[in-house]
Protein backbone atom coordinates (compact mmCIF):
# COMPACT_ATOMS: atom_id res chain seq x y z
CA UNK A 1 0.00 0.00 0.00
CA UNK A 2 1.33 3.55 -0.81
CA UNK A 3 0.38 6.16 1.82
CA UNK A 4 0.75 9.85 1.38
CA UNK A 5 1.81 12.15 4.35
CA UNK A 6 1.24 15.65 3.14
CA UNK A 7 2.51 18.84 4.64
CA UNK A 8 5.60 16.68 6.53
CA UNK A 9 7.60 20.42 5.78
CA UNK A 10 6.49 24.00 5.93
CA UNK A 11 7.32 26.64 2.84
CA UNK A 12 9.61 28.08 5.15
CA UNK A 13 11.58 24.15 5.93
CA UNK A 14 11.57 24.14 2.54
CA UNK A 15 13.13 27.52 1.44
CA UNK A 16 15.84 26.74 3.93
CA UNK A 17 16.14 23.22 2.38
CA UNK A 18 16.91 25.19 -0.65
CA UNK A 19 19.43 27.71 1.04
CA UNK A 20 21.32 24.78 2.81
CA UNK A 21 21.46 21.99 -0.53
CA UNK A 22 22.63 24.88 -2.65
CA UNK A 23 25.74 25.12 -0.91
CA UNK A 24 26.21 21.67 -0.29
CA UNK A 25 28.28 19.24 -2.41
CA UNK A 26 26.63 16.87 -4.61
CA UNK A 27 28.25 13.69 -5.43
CA UNK A 28 27.48 10.68 -7.83
CA UNK A 29 24.68 8.40 -6.03
CA UNK A 30 26.02 4.94 -6.59
CA UNK A 31 27.71 5.34 -3.52
CA UNK A 32 24.36 4.23 -1.58
CA UNK A 33 23.43 1.75 -3.96
CA UNK A 34 23.52 -2.20 -4.19
CA UNK A 35 25.47 -3.97 -7.00
CA UNK A 36 21.95 -4.49 -9.08
CA UNK A 37 20.38 -1.14 -7.94
CA UNK A 38 23.98 0.77 -9.00
CA UNK A 39 24.03 -0.58 -12.40
CA UNK A 40 20.39 1.51 -12.97
CA UNK A 41 21.22 4.24 -11.01
CA UNK A 42 21.83 8.05 -12.39
CA UNK A 43 21.84 10.82 -10.09
CA UNK A 44 23.44 12.28 -7.84
CA UNK A 45 22.99 12.80 -3.88
CA UNK A 46 24.12 15.29 -1.11
CA UNK A 47 27.17 13.56 0.56
CA UNK A 48 26.36 11.05 3.34
CA UNK A 49 27.23 11.91 6.51
CA UNK A 50 27.91 15.39 5.71
CA UNK A 51 26.85 18.72 8.10
CA UNK A 52 24.58 19.46 5.92
CA UNK A 53 22.91 16.39 5.00
CA UNK A 54 22.54 15.08 9.02
CA UNK A 55 21.16 18.69 9.80
CA UNK A 56 18.14 18.52 7.28
CA UNK A 57 17.31 15.10 8.41
CA UNK A 58 17.26 15.68 11.41
CA UNK A 59 14.52 18.11 10.40
CA UNK A 60 12.53 15.77 8.75
CA UNK A 61 12.86 13.49 11.29
CA UNK A 62 11.64 15.62 13.76
CA UNK A 63 8.69 17.05 11.44
CA UNK A 64 7.97 13.09 11.06
CA UNK A 65 7.36 12.58 14.55
CA UNK A 66 4.82 15.23 14.95
CA UNK A 67 2.83 13.64 12.35
CA UNK A 68 0.16 11.11 13.68
CA UNK A 69 -0.34 10.07 10.41
CA UNK A 70 3.08 9.48 9.37
CA UNK A 71 3.32 7.15 12.87
CA UNK A 72 0.19 5.91 12.51
CA UNK A 73 0.96 4.05 9.16
CA UNK A 74 4.65 3.77 9.38
CA UNK A 75 4.70 2.20 13.28
CA UNK A 76 8.52 2.83 13.10
CA UNK A 77 11.02 1.21 15.14
CA UNK A 78 14.41 2.62 13.30
CA UNK A 79 14.37 5.16 10.70
CA UNK A 80 17.72 5.19 8.91
CA UNK A 81 19.31 8.91 8.69
CA UNK A 82 17.59 10.70 4.99
CA UNK A 83 19.18 11.06 2.37
CA UNK A 84 19.29 13.48 -0.36
CA UNK A 85 18.77 13.14 -4.62
CA UNK A 86 18.57 15.09 -7.31
CA UNK A 87 18.12 14.10 -10.92
CA UNK A 88 18.07 16.68 -13.92
CA UNK A 89 19.15 16.32 -17.63
CA UNK A 90 17.66 12.98 -18.29
CA UNK A 91 18.87 11.40 -15.24
CA UNK A 92 17.08 8.19 -13.75
CA UNK A 93 16.64 5.50 -11.63
CA UNK A 94 15.91 2.01 -13.35
CA UNK A 95 13.91 -0.63 -11.47
CA UNK A 96 14.81 -2.35 -8.64
CA UNK A 97 13.88 -3.36 -5.45
CA UNK A 98 16.19 -1.51 -1.90
CA UNK A 99 18.67 -3.26 -0.22
CA UNK A 100 17.00 -5.41 2.96
CA UNK A 101 19.16 -4.24 5.21
CA UNK A 102 20.63 -1.17 5.90
CA UNK A 103 23.76 -0.91 8.32
CA UNK A 104 23.52 3.21 9.58
CA UNK A 105 27.44 4.19 8.94
CA UNK A 106 29.63 4.68 11.95
CA UNK A 107 27.45 2.87 14.48
CA UNK A 108 26.46 -0.51 15.05
CA UNK A 109 23.14 -0.32 14.09
CA UNK A 110 21.32 -1.93 11.49
CA UNK A 111 17.97 -1.11 10.19
CA UNK A 112 15.64 -4.16 8.03
CA UNK A 113 13.77 -1.64 5.38
CA UNK A 114 10.23 -2.54 5.52
CA UNK A 115 8.82 0.85 4.37
CA UNK A 116 10.77 2.94 1.55
CA UNK A 117 9.92 6.98 2.07
CA UNK A 118 10.54 9.47 -0.23
CA UNK A 119 10.29 13.19 0.29
CA UNK A 120 9.68 15.49 -2.12
CA UNK A 121 11.39 18.85 -2.42
CA UNK A 122 10.81 20.88 -5.62
CA UNK A 123 6.98 21.16 -6.93
CA UNK A 124 6.18 19.31 -9.76
CA UNK A 125 6.08 22.27 -11.97
CA UNK A 126 9.19 22.67 -11.77
CA UNK A 127 10.37 19.87 -13.46
CA UNK A 128 9.17 17.14 -16.20
CA UNK A 129 9.31 13.60 -15.62
CA UNK A 130 11.24 12.51 -12.29
CA UNK A 131 7.70 10.08 -11.47
CA UNK A 132 7.92 7.35 -8.85
CA UNK A 133 6.07 4.55 -10.09
CA UNK A 134 5.93 1.71 -7.52
CA UNK A 135 4.63 -1.69 -8.41
CA UNK A 136 2.86 -3.19 -5.78
CA UNK A 137 -0.47 -6.09 -6.25
CA UNK A 138 -2.68 -3.44 -7.95
CA UNK A 139 -0.12 -2.96 -11.05
CA UNK A 140 2.04 0.54 -11.46
CA UNK A 141 1.17 3.54 -9.55
CA UNK A 142 3.13 6.93 -10.41
CA UNK A 143 4.00 9.02 -7.70
CA UNK A 144 4.92 12.84 -8.17
CA UNK A 145 4.05 15.23 -5.03
CA UNK A 146 3.75 18.45 -4.14
CA UNK A 147 7.03 20.05 -2.27
CA UNK A 148 6.75 19.38 1.65
CA UNK A 149 4.80 15.90 1.06
CA UNK A 150 6.49 12.36 1.51
CA UNK A 151 5.05 9.03 0.10
CA UNK A 152 5.81 5.67 2.15
CA UNK A 153 5.53 2.77 -0.15
CA UNK A 154 6.67 -0.92 0.72
CA UNK A 155 10.53 -1.42 -0.17
CA UNK A 156 9.53 -4.87 -0.97
CA UNK A 157 8.39 -3.77 -4.26
CA UNK A 158 10.13 -3.17 -7.50
CA UNK A 159 10.23 0.63 -7.96
CA UNK A 160 11.82 3.17 -10.55
CA UNK A 161 12.07 6.87 -11.19
CA UNK A 162 11.27 7.98 -14.68
CA UNK A 163 14.03 10.79 -16.29
CA UNK A 164 13.96 14.02 -15.57
CA UNK A 165 13.62 15.64 -18.88
CA UNK A 166 13.08 19.39 -17.73
CA UNK A 167 14.84 21.38 -14.81
CA UNK A 168 15.52 19.39 -11.60
CA UNK A 169 13.69 16.90 -9.06
CA UNK A 170 15.02 17.40 -5.60
CA UNK A 171 14.34 14.45 -2.66
CA UNK A 172 14.80 13.19 0.39
CA UNK A 173 14.99 9.34 0.35
CA UNK A 174 15.18 6.72 3.58
CA UNK A 175 13.98 3.73 4.73
CA UNK A 176 12.38 2.18 8.33
CA UNK A 177 12.25 -0.73 10.01
CA UNK A 178 8.71 -1.08 11.73
CA UNK A 179 7.67 -2.18 15.14
CA UNK A 180 5.19 -4.32 12.71
CA UNK A 181 7.01 -6.46 10.13
CA UNK A 182 3.75 -7.90 8.82
CA UNK A 183 2.63 -5.01 5.97
CA UNK A 184 -1.00 -7.19 6.04
CA UNK A 185 -0.61 -7.25 10.11
CA UNK A 186 0.61 -3.07 9.73
CA UNK A 187 -2.27 -2.11 7.08
CA UNK A 188 -4.67 -3.66 9.09
CA UNK A 189 -3.51 -1.55 12.21
CA UNK A 190 -3.49 1.64 10.35
CA UNK A 191 -6.95 1.01 9.02
CA UNK A 192 -8.71 0.50 12.70
CA UNK A 193 -6.43 3.32 13.92
CA UNK A 194 -7.95 6.16 11.66
CA UNK A 195 -11.29 4.16 11.79
CA UNK A 196 -10.98 4.86 15.87
CA UNK A 197 -9.59 8.34 15.56
CA UNK A 198 -13.12 9.32 13.10
CA UNK A 199 -15.29 7.58 15.42
CA UNK A 200 -13.79 9.15 18.28
CA UNK A 201 -14.26 12.88 16.54
CA UNK A 202 -17.98 11.63 16.28
CA UNK A 203 -18.63 9.88 19.77
CA UNK A 204 -15.71 11.43 21.95
CA UNK A 205 -12.82 9.84 23.41
CA UNK A 206 -15.05 8.19 26.37
CA UNK A 207 -17.43 6.55 24.29
CA UNK A 208 -17.67 3.07 25.71
CA UNK A 209 -17.25 1.83 21.72
CA UNK A 210 -14.32 3.64 21.32
CA UNK A 211 -12.41 2.93 24.32
CA UNK A 212 -12.92 -0.59 23.53
CA UNK A 213 -11.71 -0.13 19.85
CA UNK A 214 -8.49 1.63 21.25
CA UNK A 215 -8.04 -1.31 23.57
CA UNK A 216 -8.69 -3.56 21.19
CA UNK A 217 -5.59 -1.84 18.87
CA UNK A 218 -3.46 -1.47 21.77
CA UNK A 219 -4.03 -5.46 22.54
CA UNK A 220 -3.40 -6.34 18.41
CA UNK A 221 0.10 -3.99 19.04
CA UNK A 222 0.86 -6.34 21.47
CA UNK A 223 0.65 -9.69 19.61
CA UNK A 224 2.24 -7.79 16.27
CA UNK A 225 4.99 -5.19 17.51
CA UNK A 226 8.89 -5.70 18.12
CA UNK A 227 9.67 -2.72 20.33
NI1 LIG B 1 14.87 2.42 -4.42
Amino acid sequence: MLIAIPDVLSTEQLEYFRSVMERSEWIDGKVTAGEQSGAVKKNSQLKEGSPEARELGEIILGALSQSSLFVSAALPLKIFPPLFNRYAGGQHFGTHVDNAIRAIPGTPVRVRTDLSCTLFLTEPDSYDGGELVVEDNYGAQEVKLPAGHMVLYPSTSLHHVKPVTRGARVASFFWLQSMVRDGGQRTLLFDLDQNIQRLSAELGLTHPNVVSLTGIYHNLIRCWADA
